[in-house]
C-alpha cells in the first residue's frame, strides 16, 4: 500500500494558473485540457461570451456577469501522469479564493499578457506563491497580437520580481508577427504552427531545421538565433534547482487562443513541476506521503448545484490514500466526518470518486461542518498550518432589512464568516448589532447579499465605510489607532478569532500612523489563528 502511495504521488502534478483578469486563463485552461484530450473541442469548459460552453451556474449573478466565481478542479491524464489543474476564480474580486487555492498546489503557471506585461493581480498572486514557496512557470500569452518586446518582458520579470527568467521556448518573429517557436533545448530547429480554424482544435505543429527555417522566415530566424545566443551568454538557461527554490522561472511563449506553445507548456508541467512531497505540519514536523490519509480543506463552496443546495468542501490529499466511504477525523474538533459523498468536481460535472492519492482534490458534499484551513486525517493525527488571510480593501456595515429576522441574520452572517465568504469584524464602538464586513473585492458583498436573501431569508442593507486598506495589529496598536481615530483610521477585531485589524482610508494614512507610532506592528498578511 505505501509503495503505491509514493508511486501514485510521483505521477501527480497539481498546479494552478495565476493571472490578471483577461490575460487568457480560461482560454489557456481549455487549451491545456484540449492537448491532454480531456476535452475534444476548446470552449467546453468555460462558457464565456461568444464561446460555446457549459458554464457553472451556481448563481444567477454569475451567469448575468459571465464570470466564473466558483473554484473547481480539472483532472486529466497526460504522458502517463495525472494532472490536477485547480481553477482559480478569474475575477479580481475573488482573489481571496485564489490565494487559498495556492495553498493546495505544488506549482503555478503565471500567465502574462504580452502587451500588458506584469499587472496588479499577477503581482499579488506572485507574492503569495513566493510566500508559500510555490515554484512558478511563466507563459507569455497572446504572442499573435502586437505587444512588448520579449527581452523587455523578461527584464520586467527579473527587476520587479527578483526572479531570473530562463526561457525554454523563444519566439521567432515579434509579437503580432509570430512565425514559430524555438525549443531552447533544441535550438537548431523551428516549430511552425498552423492554426486550426477558430482555435478549437490543436494547432498543427511542423518541425523545420535551421536551413528550412531560414528559408521560410529569413530575418526573423536570424534574429531569434542572435537573441538565443545572447540569452545563453547572460546565463538565462533553465536551472531546476533555482526554479524549485523560487529563484528562477522557466519562460514559455505562445498564443493560448490558437493552442500555440501550449503542448510545450503542458510537457513542462510534467517535466519540471514538482510532484507532491511531504507536507509541513503546524508543530514543525512533516507528514510523509505514505503516512495514513491526511488532507487540507482549501475551499468550501455553497450552492454549486441549486437542485442540491448543499455545501461542498474541496480537500487536497496530502498523504496516504483517500477511499470513498472512509471515516476521517476533523483535526479542529476531533470529530469524525463520513466521506460517503465524495466527488471529483469540475464545473458542474460531478462524478463519484473512489480513490484519491496525494496531490488529488476530493470534493466532499454535505460538508457543513468543514472550514477552510481544516485538516482531515485518518488513524494518525495531523494538523497543517492555518491559512493566512489577506488584508481586505472594502468594508461595509451590514444590517438586517427586517429587524424581525435578526436571528436568521446573525446565523447567516456567522455562517458566511466561517465559510470565508467575507471576514466579519466587530468594533466595540459600533457594537455587535452592526458588524462590519471586510472583503478583498466588492463582489464578495454581492455574494453575501444574494445568499442572505435567498438562503437565510434575511435580506441585508450594506453601508460602505470610507476605508480602503487594513493591517493586522495588536491590542496596543488597536488602542492607539482608536484614540487617534479621526486622524488615522479605526481598529476592529475579527469576530472569528479576535485578531485586531486597523482600517485606514488610504495607504498614506498607514504611513502616517506608522510614523507617529513606530512601535505598533502593522502586517499586510494576516496570520491564521
Ligand atoms: P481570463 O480567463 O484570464 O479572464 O481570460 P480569457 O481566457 O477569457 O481571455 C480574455 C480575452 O483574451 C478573450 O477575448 C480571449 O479570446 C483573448 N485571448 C486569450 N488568449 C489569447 C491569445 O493567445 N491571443 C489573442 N489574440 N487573444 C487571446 P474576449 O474578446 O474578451 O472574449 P471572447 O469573445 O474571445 O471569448
Amino acid at each position: 500500500m505505501s509503495g503505491d502511495t509514493t508511486e501514485e504521488a510521483a505521477r501527480r502534478r497539481t498546479f494552478a494558473v495565476i493571472s490578471h483578469p483577461d490575460a487568457g486563463k480560461s482560454t489557456l485552461t481549455e487549451a491545456l485540457a484540449l492537448h491532454a484530450h480531456a476535452i475534444t473541442s476548446a470552449g467546453a469548459v468555460h462558457g464565456k461570451s461568444g464561446r460555446r460552453g457549459v458554464s457553472s451556474d451556481w448563481m444567477e449573478m454569475e451567469q448575468a456577469r459571465g464570470i466564473s466565481v466558483t473554484s473547481a478542479v480539472l483532472q486529466f491524464p497526460h504522458r502517463g501522469q495525472v494532472m490536477n489543474l485547480l481553477d482559480t476564480p478569474g475575477h479580481a474580486d475573488f482573489s481571496e479564493d485564489t490565494y487559498r487555492v495556492l495553498a493546495a498546489v505544488d506549482c503555478a503557471v503565471m500567465l502574462v499578457d504580452a502587451a500588458k506585461g506584469l499587472e496588479e493581480q499577477t503581482r499579488k498572486l506572485f507574492d503569495v506563491c513566493r510566500h508559500r514557496g510555490v515554484p512558478v512557470i511563466t507563459f507569455i500569452n497572446k504572442w499573435d497580437r502586437p505587444g512588448r518586446d520579449a527581452l523587455e518582458l523578461l527584464d520586467e520579470i527579473e527587476s520587479e520580481f527578483r526572479l531570473k527568467p530562463t526561457p525554454v521556448t523563444w519566439p521567432v518573429g515579434g509579437p503580432g508577427h509570430m512565425r514559430g517557436l524555438v525549443d531552447v533545448r533544441d535550438p537548431d530547429r523551428m516549430l511552425r504552427y498552423t492554426r486550426a480554424p477558430g482555435g478549437a482544435k490543436e494547432a498543427v505543429e511542423e518541425v523545420l531545421d535551421a536551413a528550412e527555417a531560414e528559408q521560410a522566415v529569413g530575418a526573423d530566424w536570424e534574429q531569434a538565433v542572435e537573441e538565443l545566443s545572447l540569452l545563453r551568454e547572460t546565463g538565462g538557461t533553465y536551472d531546476p534547482e533555482s526554479f524549485l527554490a523560487g529563484k528562477s522561472t522557466p519562460v514559455f511563449f505562445g498564443a493560448a487562443i490558437s493552442n500555440i506553445g501550449v503542448r510545450l507548456l503542458l510537457d513542462a508541467v510534467v517535466d519540471m513541476a514538482p510532484a507532491p512531497g511531504p507536507r509541513p505540519l503546524a508543530d514543525g514536523g512533516e507528514r510523509p506521503l505514505d503516512a495514513p490519509f491526511s488532507g487540507l480543506v482549501f475551499k468550501v463552496q455553497a450552492n454549486m448545484d441549486r437542485s442540491h443546495r448543499d455545501r461542498i468542501a474541496f480537500v487536497r490529499v496530502c498523504s496516504g490514500v483517500f477511499e470513498r466511504g472512509m471515516t476521517v477525523t476533523r483535526a479542529a474538533t476531533g470529530k469524525p466526518f463520513a466521506t460517503k459523498y465524495a466527488h471529483s468536481v469540475f464545473g458542474q460535472d460531478r462524478s463519484s470518486l473512489e480513490t484519491a492519492y496525494p496531490g488529488d482534490v476530493v470534493g466532499l458534499v454535505n460538508a457543513g461542518a468543514l472550514r477552510v484551513g481544516d485538516t482531515l486525517y485518518a488513524e494518525r493525527k495531523a494538523v497543517f498550518p492555518g491559512m493566512p488571510t489577506f488584508a481586505p480593501e472594502h468594508f461595509s456595515v451590514v444590517r438586517p432589512v427586517d429587524i424581525g429576522r435578526t436571528k436568521q441574520f446573525r446565523r447567516g452572517i456567522a455562517q458566511l464568516d466561517e465559510e470565508g465568504v467575507v471576514q466579519v469584524l466587530v468594533s466595540d464602538r459600533r457594537g455587535e448589532q452592526a458588524p462590519v464586513l471586510a472583503a478583498v473585492g466588492p463582489m464578495q458583498f454581492d455574494v453575501v447579499q444574494h445568499r442572505m436573501e435567498n438562503e437565510f431569508t434575511a435580506p441585508v442593507r450594506l453601508e460602505p465605510l470610507p476605508y480602503s486598506a487594513a493591517r493586522a495589529t495588536d491590542a496596543v496598536g488597536a488602542e492607539q489607532l482608536n484614540k487617534s481615530r479621526l486622524v488615522h483610521g479605526e481598529a476592529m477585531h475579527r469576530a472569528r478569532d479576535g485578531v485586531w485589524l486597523g482600517l485606514f482610508p488610504s495607504k498614506w494614512h498607514i504611513s502616517s500612523f506608522e510614523r507617529e507610532f513606530p512601535d505598533s506592528p502593522l502586517e499586510a498578511l494576516i496570520a491564521a489563528h
